[in-house]
Formats: structure tokens, sequence, C-alpha cells
């Protein structure tokens, strides 16, 4: 992190260089007042201590503070002339999308605005960052690690999303949208290129590279032709900040909007910006921002610090000691998270200096659910083939080289050393052995987790998906249950475009994005010679080789509910899935009480900064530690757990919160049994900060013995900045 002064000198050069706060070309861009426009954005960050994260799936990766909250950021386009029909997209800081928390969405909101909110046209993207918090999924399998369901967690995704549409809604007013894309060559790599090298040569000689380099924006502007923000899409795993991290962030595409939004309001606290800036994520499966290849850390051995074997990505025959390495690696995992945010702000950037295509014509959606178990569809050749119940392959366990062993929740577990409670409650429903059906139909894939069968205590993989896509003019996003692959991705837009055009949706001018995870979490989506290779990506491709393949057919046949004569009804659909809320094991304890300590109050200072005698410069790092109390008390959604103030004519200022990556929330339980706790405050002060008086502030609730959860704040003592 000490390296985020420099990111901000950068913005600092290129805000002098550019136009950039104008938001480059002005002029109607689109046609004005064919849509309404909204834009919003929304606090989710759940409890930020004492939960374990999601993404790495890692039992030890449990939180204990905070670097940037999570947000959902919200985008509503409405047809004009009829403001009844339109859309919903929802991009939110988050591992996955999720079935439940998705219905507890739709249902606020349909509730909140019958006449505009549904299940079709509400579309739940995530970002796929792996450093938030968890807990919230409904389905079995990736709560595991989580120690079970954690409510507070989902409604703080419920909460803070349903605020960000709100927000979006209050803000519809007529604008315009325009559509072009850019190339970020050097954010991302393949992290499985062996498993890219089985698709056929001539189909691989078609691009220049094994991933897609792609950038693509759309832009909103006001009636007068005012950037408002935009929606981006580019493929990049979030997993710049690496497993052993432990405070909730948004990975690069958080940091992104983040780095965008303060350079379009350098003023606006995080968060309570009105420009929305929207990274979203793409066909994310093989991609990975450790873009200086995986390496060996195994101290000691021959092969340390040398590349991983191609084929299995393993050191010394293991895959434990392989990582891959962010731009930023010889910094800092945090160097190499803003270097890969910066690289798509760049981009972004880029376009929104030009003058793009104008998007004109339908708003249209549609929506249907998709039961994968044993589904027979036709492919183009007129073979039948079908997809299966869900189930994992052994390397699903081997994880990758952005988190090896990921998901391995059982590994140095053992039924004598028990290191997960969650796991010793469930597992004995666990292994009802694969019935010679499901081992033809994942063939050549060996079982290792047949979830699909498995359903107690509840059901451990999802076996409906949401089918969805959202037109806007020529924009097509197909709205995606999982993670497809590079060339999973290009068969599948390649396809709906194809089908899109010769089926009179749309002319030559169709363009197709993919998002995802988004809705429900389906796993992974390789191409079927992907699949056959079984690296990460294929065992995670939980229906079976013919995934991809079913998704392009039943996104396929739907083409023509978003043609311009679309009446807006929705096509059939197989059963929605089952809530499970009501079935959700929590193992996770709450609060029992705070104590300050004897002779303490919640505040007080325990070690303080430096006296103003001694003054701070930029680049140094100010810190204080105070008596906490856990921050799981109150979430302090839409505010912060802290604040950097600046003492300016004659008052304190907030000038800084929890959510300037320059600042760094830390929480230590230091009396299990007295309840006592203290909390780091840390400020890295930037370049370019004005001389003068600052102090350091802790907002913080603590949960007495008897008695209601009550606020407190404290104080570091005043610190001087030297010019
Ligand atoms: C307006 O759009 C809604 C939603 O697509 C549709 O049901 C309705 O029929 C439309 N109204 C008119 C007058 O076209
Ligand atoms: C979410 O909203 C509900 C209803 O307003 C409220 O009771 C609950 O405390 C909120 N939860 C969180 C985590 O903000
Ligand atoms: C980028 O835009 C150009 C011009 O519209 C288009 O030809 C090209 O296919 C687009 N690239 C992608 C990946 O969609
Ligand atoms: C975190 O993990 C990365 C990747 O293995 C490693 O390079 C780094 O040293 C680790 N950091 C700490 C603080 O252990
Ligand atoms: C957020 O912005 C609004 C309007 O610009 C302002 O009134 C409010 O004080 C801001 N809140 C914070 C926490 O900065
Ligand atoms: C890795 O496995 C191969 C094949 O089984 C074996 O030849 C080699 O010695 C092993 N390497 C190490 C370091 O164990
Ligand atoms: C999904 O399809 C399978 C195979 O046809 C069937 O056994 C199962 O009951 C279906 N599930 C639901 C929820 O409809
Ligand atoms: C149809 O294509 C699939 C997938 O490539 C292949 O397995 C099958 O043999 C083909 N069928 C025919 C009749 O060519
Ligand atoms: C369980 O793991 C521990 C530590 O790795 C090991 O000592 C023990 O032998 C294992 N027990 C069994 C039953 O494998
Ligand atoms: C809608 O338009 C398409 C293509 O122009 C046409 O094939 C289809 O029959 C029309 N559908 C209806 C319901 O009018
Ligand atoms: C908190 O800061 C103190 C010094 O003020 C330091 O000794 C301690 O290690 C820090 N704790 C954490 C968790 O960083
Ligand atoms: C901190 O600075 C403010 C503004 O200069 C001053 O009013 C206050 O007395 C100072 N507090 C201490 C403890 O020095």
């Amino acid at each position: 992190m000490q390296l985020l002064h420099q990111g901000l000198l950068c913005l600092t050069a290129f805000l002098a260089s550019t136009n950039v706060l104008s938001n480059g070309a002005r002029g109607v861009q689109g046609v004005a007042g064919q849509y309404l426009l909204g834009l919003g954005i929304g606090d989710i960050t759940g409890p930020v201590v004492e939960t374990n994260m999601m993404g790495y799936a890692s039992l030890a990766q449990t939180d204990t503070g905070l670097h940037l909250r999570q947000r959902s950021r919200a985008w509503i386009v409405a047809d004009a002339n009829n403001d009844t029909n339109r859309v919903v997209f929802i991009n939110a800081d988050i591992a996955m999308g999720d079935t439940g928390v998705r219905r507890s969405i739709v249902a606020a909101l349909s509730a909140e605005f019958p006449e505009y909110y549904n299940n079709a046209n509400i579309a739940l993207v995530s970002t796929h960052q792996h450093s938030g918090v968890g807990g919230y999924l409904e389905n079995l399998l990736p709560q595991v690690t989580a120690l079970g369901y954690v409510k507070q967690a989902a409604d703080a995704i419920v909460n803070g999303t349903v605020l960000a549409v709100r927000r979006a809604h209050e803000s519809l007013k007529p604008g315009s949208l325009s559509l072009g894309n850019t190339t970020v060559v050097d954010g991302n790599r393949n992290r499985s290129p062996s498993a890219y090298l089985a698709n056929p040569a001539e189909e691989r000689a078609r691009y220049d590279y094994d991933q897609d380099k792609d950038l693509t924006l759309l832009r909103f502007d006001d009636e007068s032709g005012n950037a408002r923000g935009f929606l981006s899409f580019f493929a990049v795993h979030g997993t710049s900040l690496y497993e052993n991290n432990t405070l909730v962030s948004s990975d690069n595409k958080g940091m992104a909007a983040y780095l965008y939004e303060h350079l379009v309001e350098p003023d606006s606290m995080p968060g309570n910006n009105t420009f929305v800036a929207g990274f979203t994520q793409s066909n994310v499966g093989d991609t990975s921002p450790n873009t200086l290849g995986a390496y060996c850390e195994s101290p000691g051995e021959a092969w340390d610090g040398q590349l991983c074997e191609f084929e299995h990505s393993t050191c010394g025959n293991k895959t434990e000691d392989c990582h891959g390495r962010g731009p930023g690696f010889r910094t800092s995992d945090f160097e190499s998270n803003r270097i890969i945010a910066q690289l798509q702000v760049d981009g972004a950037q880029t376009l929104m200096g030009q003058t793009l295509a104008p998007v004109t014509g339908a708003v249209k959606y549609v929506h249907t659910y998709l039961n994968m178990s044993y589904r027979q569809f036709e492919l183009p050749n007129g073979t039948t083939v079908q997809t299966c119940p869900p189930a994992m392959g052994y390397s699903f366990a081997g994880g990758t080289t952005d988190g090896p062993g990921a998901f391995d929740f059982i590994q140095g577990d053992n039924s004598s050393n028990p290191q997960n409670p969650f796991w010793e409650l469930v597992k004995g429903a666990v292994t009802p052995l694969p019935p010679q059906e499901q081992i033809d139909c994942q063939f050549p894939k060996p079982i290792l987790l047949d979830t699909g069968y498995a359903h107690t205590p509840y059901d451990w993989s999802p076996n409906t998906v949401d089918i969805q896509m959202l037109r806007v003019g020529n924009l097509v996003m197909l709205i995606m249950p999982g993670e497809l692959t590079t060339m999973a991705g290009r068969r599948m837009r390649e396809a709906l475009r194809t089908k899109l055009i010769s089926e009179g949706v749309l002319g030559d001018d169709a363009y197709v994005v993919i998002a995802g995870p988004a809705n429900t979490y389906a796993h992974y989506v390789t191409t079927p010679e992907e699949y056959a290779v079984q690296r990460y990506e294929g065992a995670s491709t939980i229906f079976g080789q013919w995934t991809l393949n079913s998704y392009i057919d039943k996104y396929g046949s739907l083409v023509g509910y978003l043609a311009d004569n679309a009446t807006g009804e929705q096509p059939p659909s197989d059963p929605a899935p089952p809530d499970l809320s009501g079935k959700a094991i929590s193992l996770q304890t709450g609060v029992v009480f705070d104590f300050a300590g004897i002779g303490k109050a919640f505040g007080d200072v325990l070690t303080d900064v430096r006296n103003a005698s001694a003054p701070y410069s930029a680049g140094e790092a100010v810190i204080a530690t105070f008596v906490g109390a856990n921050p799981r008390n109150n979430l302090r959604l839409e505010h912060t757990f802290l604040s950097v103030d600046q003492f300016v004519d004659d008052q304190w200022k907030p000038v800084r919160s929890d959510s300037h990556p320059s600042t760094t929330y830390q929480w230590t339980r230091t009396d299990t049994v007295l309840g006592t706790s203290t909390v780091n405050i840390t400020w890295v002060i930037e370049d370019g900060t004005p001389a003068g008086t600052y102090r350091l502030t802790y907002f913080g609730d603590y949960k007495p013995v008897i008695g209601s959860i009550t606020p407190f704040v404290g104080h570091s003592s005043n610190f001087t900045i030297s010019a």
C-alpha cells in the first residue's frame, strides 16, 4: 500500500494533461431523449472481522479489518416512450452472484416499485473479486469454509444493492448512450494455457492472444452530452489480492471504480459520488491478473523461483507452492491490484475521451430458469447430447495459480484432526457415490464431489440456473451464471451474434458482451476440448462437457424475445430454484460483549501519533491504536469506521474515510474471555497532501453485558504534515 500515493501522483499528472474532469468530448453522442437513464451506488460491506472471506474459499482467510468498502453500482435504462419497459444492470463488488441474494433483491425492488422491476429485468452481476466478506451464498458448497451462512453478510449485500437501485431510480432522466471498445493488452494473462492449446489450431489462429484484450464501454450521457457514468466489460480475475490478505477489499475492479470516480469527483467521499464508473467482469474463467506468470515459492528446493510446470502448474509435483505474480509483485499484491485497476481505468479513459458510436433502438430483456440436470438438446450437426447434474472433478481441489488448493476445504484436515467444524457436521452427507449414469455423463471428469446428488442437509450445488439477456439498442448483454473461459466466451458471443442477425433481431452492428458470474453461481464453463484436459476450470465445469453448447443452444433459442416486436412476455420456464435460506446452517457465533479494560474507556488512545512538534511528510504512515469494540456490532454502512480530519477554518473537516485506499482499519481481539480488543487506524500520506494540522478519528460501537449497542468516538492527538 506504500505505493498507493504513487498512483495518486499518476492521477494528478493525468488530470493536468487532459480534460478528464469534463469527461472528454462533449456533444450529444447518442440520440437524446430516447432513453431515461439512472445511476446509483450503495454500500454492501458485511462484517469486516471474524468472518470468512469469499473467493479463495480458504478456511484460514478470516477477515481482520477493512481496506476498501464493497459497493453495488446500478444502471437503469428505460425506454422513454414506455418507461415501464426498462432493464437494471447491477455490478456488485462480490465474488459471485447468488440465487438467494438475488431473490431477496428482486422481492424488495418489485415490492417497492411493482410496475417497474421484476424477476426478468434485474441482472445481478458480480465483479468476481476474492477479498470480500463471505458467508452470503445459499448453496452449501461455498458455505463450508465460511462456517455456514452469515445472515449479516447477505443482508448487507441485499440492503446496499436495493439502495443503489433506488438511488438509480430516483436519478432517472433523459439521456443518450454510446458504445466503443479498446484494448488493454497488459491487463490479463491466461492461467491455464495448456488447456487453451487443446482448442483447434485453426480456431486459435483467428485470435492474436490466448486472452480477450478488449474492453467494451457503454457510456451514459445526460441530455446535454455530459457523462454521468459508464459500464465497461473486461475479463480479468479479481485475484490481485492474495489469499493471505485479510483486509476486506474490492480487488482490481472495485479499485478501478474508486480510481475513476475519484478522478471525476475528487472532493466526494468514496461512495458519495454521483458519477458511476462500472468495471464489470466478463468471460473471466481462465484469466489471471498475475501477469508476470506463475512461479515456485519453494524455499530450499532446487526449483525455488522457477516457473511452475506447464501442464499441471506444480512445483516438485505439488500445487501448493505455485503462485502467480502480479505486475507489482516486487512491492506487494496491493501494488499489483492498483496497477491492474489503473490499466482498466486507462482503457475506460481512452474511450471516454473519444466520440463513440451512438446506441439507438429498443430496450428488451428475457429471463428464464433452466434445469441443467440431464438436459438433452441437439448440437447444430444434429447429434443429441446432454448436460449432467453438477459434479466437481479432482483438479477442482488443486486450485489455480491464483489460489493454489482453492476450495480445497479438506486439505490438511482429517477425522482425527478436524480443522473445519462445518465440514465435520455435513460430511456424512457428502459422498453419495455417483451412479454410473452420472459417471458416464461427466466423462472424462473423474468425480471428486458428486454435488448434484448431495442434498443433505441442503443442496450443495444449483441444478437450476438463471438464463438472462438484456438488450439496449444494438448491444446485447449475455448475463451468464458461470465463469466462461476465453475461448468459451468467444464461441458464445459469436454464436449469439450470428443468431441475432440471422433471425432479424439486429443488423450487422449487433454487439454482444458477456457479463458474469451473475445471478446463480454455476462455477466454470470451458469448451469441450478444454474440458477433456481437466485443469481447474474443466474440473469445475459442473454440468459436464456440453455445458457451453447447452448455453449456446438455450440463449440462442431466446433471441426472439429481444426483437423490436417482442411484447415483453417471458418464455416458459423450468421451476425456480427452491428457497434454501430457511435451511441455512450458521456456526458463526454472535458478539457476546465488549469490554474496554479496567480504568479504560472505548476509543481511548493506546498508542498515539507523533507529537505535533515532529511533523509527518508524504509517504509516511500515521498509525494510532485505540481501545476498540467489535465492528460486527454496527457495520456503519454508508458511513465509515474512521476518518482523517484536517483542521481548516477553525473546525475539523473529514478528508479521508475507511474507503480511501490510503487508509486501513484493523481490529484485534486481545482477550476472548474479557472481551477486550484494539483497533489500529493507519493512513499512508499521499503526495500532494496539504500541509496542516490533522487527527485520526475512530468510530466504534460497543455491546455491553446488559443494555444496547452504544456508539462512541475516539480521536488521536493532533499531528502535523509539513509542506
Ligand atoms: C410497455 O412496456 C411493457 C414492458 O415491456 C409492456 O408490457 C407494455 O405492453 C408496453 N406498453 C406499451 C403501450 O407498449
Ligand atoms: C437491512 O435492512 C433491514 C430492513 O430495513 C434492517 O432491519 C437490517 O438491519 C438491515 N441489515 C443490514 C445488515 O444493514
Ligand atoms: C470493437 O468495435 C469494433 C467496431 O465496432 C468491432 O468491429 C469489433 O468487433 C469490436 N470488438 C469486439 C471484441 O467486440
Ligand atoms: C502472501 O502470499 C504471497 C503469494 O504466495 C507471498 O508472495 C507473500 O509473501 C505473502 N505475504 C505475506 C505477508 O505472507
Ligand atoms: C455526500 O454528498 C452530499 C451531497 O453532495 C453531501 O450533502 C453530504 O454531506 C456528503 N456526505 C459525505 C459523508 O460526504
Ligand atoms: C515428480 O514426479 C515424477 C513422475 O512421477 C518423478 O519422476 C519426479 O521425480 C517427481 N519429482 C519430485 C521432485 O518429486
Ligand atoms: C431437473 O431435471 C431432472 C432430470 O430431468 C429431474 O430429475 C429433476 O427433478 C429436475 N429438477 C427440478 C427442480 O425440476
Ligand atoms: C457433432 O459434433 C460433436 C461435437 O463436435 C461430435 O462429437 C459428433 O460426433 C458430431 N456428430 C456428427 C454426426 O458429426
Ligand atoms: C491426521 O493428520 C495429522 C497431521 O497431519 C496426522 O498426524 C495424522 O496421522 C492424521 N490422521 C489420520 C487418521 O490420517
Ligand atoms: C417479429 O419480427 C420477426 C422478424 O422481423 C418476425 O420473424 C416475427 O414473426 C415477428 N413476430 C411477431 C410476433 O410479429
Ligand atoms: C497496531 O499498531 C501497533 C503500534 O501502534 C503495533 O504494535 C501492532 O502490531 C499493530 N497491529 C496490527 C494488527 O497491525
Ligand atoms: C488540536 O488542534 C486544534 C486546532 O489547532 C486545537 O484547537 C486543539 O486545541 C488541539 N488539541 C490539542 C490537544 O493540542
